[in-house]
């Protein structure tokens, strides 16, 4: 019991900031003022991000496997926020490293765009937790 309430709350952590920097990494690059000079510091830290939901998601699933054989038995709406947390986190770290590659090419509307976008997905996965959460 001990050991796996560690394993889910070190879990968490990580998900919990991985959160954190994926929304608040995006809006502070972009409020209250526009700083594209630290834009590639900032997409570096989101990609990390991202990347970091995506691990820890995959470790909630195999933690549960792990002390119970199976994953969570979800009912349709909570596979449905499950999905769309997916598709965003895929969404963010894919954005987020194409600028990262292509990035220097591209103008400031372009990035202004590409924050935006890393905002409203993080804000769409952060809803889509909530239901997650209450509908399992
Ligand atoms: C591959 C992508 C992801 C997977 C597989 C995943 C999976 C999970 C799982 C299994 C939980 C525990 C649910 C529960 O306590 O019943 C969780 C919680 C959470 N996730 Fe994710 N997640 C992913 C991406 C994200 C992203 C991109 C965000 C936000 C940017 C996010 C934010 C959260 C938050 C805030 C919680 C805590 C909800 C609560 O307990 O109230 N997740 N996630």
């Amino acid at each position: 019991m001990g050991s796996e309430n560690l394993a889910y709350a070190l879990t968490q952590v990580v998900h919990n900031f991985g959160a954190a920097f994926a929304l608040g990494g995006a809006v502070f690059a972009l409020w209250p003022i526009p700083r594209p000079e630290f834009a590639r510091v900032f997409v570096r830290l989101i990609c990390l991000a991202w990347g970091a939901q995506i691990a820890s998601g995959i470790l909630f699933g195999l933690t549960s496997l792990y002390y119970y054989g199976e994953t969570p038995d979800l009912s349709s709406v909570a596979i449905a926020a499950l999905a769309i947390k997916v598709a965003a986190a895929i969404s963010g770290f894919l954005l987020a490293a194409g600028y990262l590659i292509r990035g220097r090419e591209w103008n400031r509307v372009s990035v202004r765009r590409t924050f935006q976008s890393l905002a409203a997905l993080a804000a769409i996965a952060l809803t889509a937790a909530a239901f997650l959460r209450w509908f399992s």
